[in-house]
């Protein structure tokens, strides 16, 4: 049912997680897959073998998401490979612990410049591809915690706000170019970032109690989301924040 046979995605941080699922899964519907990565190369690269042997071309690339020259070059270099970027997946993020009395100015910038500066960055990059084909579809990444907020995670919470924002900003703005931009909003899911988190199988257990749907996401519950508003089925949504978390920003 969703074919992307002859688009190009690109996908930031892409080496693990959320990122890693998105990649595999526009793979499997098709698409060739350009994706950033910041330190993991040996995961990246397994990530990229696997698209291979799915018969499809991927393309790594280490990008430091926070400078913006680093941004505008990945994006140059994917224009030249692939010849043009249908979709970008804003994905790559941090989450760590800063409550607001101790928070530094540094942990504060960190938290800003790879969750929401990045975005700014590679939306202002492609957008001028995207108006040029009059055709695009941008999905940003958002939290849980941008909606209601997040103690002790202030920094995030407000970068993951930030998201939604711009989200709705640039599919105002951008629209009358058939560029569609929308976001996903996870809740928990099982990767890396809350491995620590949800290590301990009676936190696990507790947190996964008041989730109306009792589990914690996988991150393909997520990927699927993304893959669903690249597709033409989601032509006619704009602006959206799509809510993936089994019902936990209810309660
Ligand atoms: P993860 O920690 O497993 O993966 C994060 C990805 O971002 C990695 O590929 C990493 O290379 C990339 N990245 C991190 N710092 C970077 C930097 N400085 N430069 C370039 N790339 C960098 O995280 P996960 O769980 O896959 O999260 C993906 C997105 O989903 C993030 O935006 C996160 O905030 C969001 N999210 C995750 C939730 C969760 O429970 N895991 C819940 C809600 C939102």
């Amino acid at each position: 049912m969703i074919r992307l046979h002859n688009k190009v995605v690109l996908i930031t941080g892409g080496s693990r997680g959320i990122g890693a699922a998105t990649v595999r899964m526009f793979a499997d519907a098709g698409a060739r897959v350009a994706f950033t990565y910041s330190t993991q190369r040996d995961a990246a690269h397994k990530v990229a073998e696997e698209v291979s042997r799915k018969g499809r071309q991927a393309l790594m690339l280490k990008v430091n998401i926070a400078r913006r020259a680093e941004v505008q070059k990945a994006v140059r270099e994917i224009k030249k490979h692939f010849g043009r970027i249908d979709v970008l997946v804003n994905n790559a993020g941090i989450w760590k612990r800063a409550p607001i009395d101790t928070m530094t100015e540094q942990q504060l910038a960190e938290t800003l410049n790879i969750n929401l500066k990045s975005a700014f960055y590679f939306c202002g990059a492609v957008v001028p591809l995207m108006k040029k084909q009059k055709y695009g579809r941008i999905i940003n990444i958002t939290s849980t915690a941008g909606q209601r907020g997040e103690p002790f995670y202030s920094h995030y919470a407000a970068t993951k706000a930030g998201i939604i924002g711009l989200t709705k900003s640039l599919a105002a703005e951008l629209g009358q170019y058939n560029i569609n931009v929308n976001a996903v909003a996870p809740g928990l899911v099982d990767t890396d970032m809350t491995a620590a988190a949800l290590g301990r199988r009676s936190t696990r257990n507790e947190i996964e109690r008041i989730i109306p749907r009792g589990k914690v996401a996988t991150p393909e519950d997520i990927a699927g989301a993304i893959v669903f508003l690249a597709s033409h089925l989601a032509d006619h949504i704009v602006g959206a924040t799509i809510n993936v978390n089994g019902g936990s920003v209810l309660v």
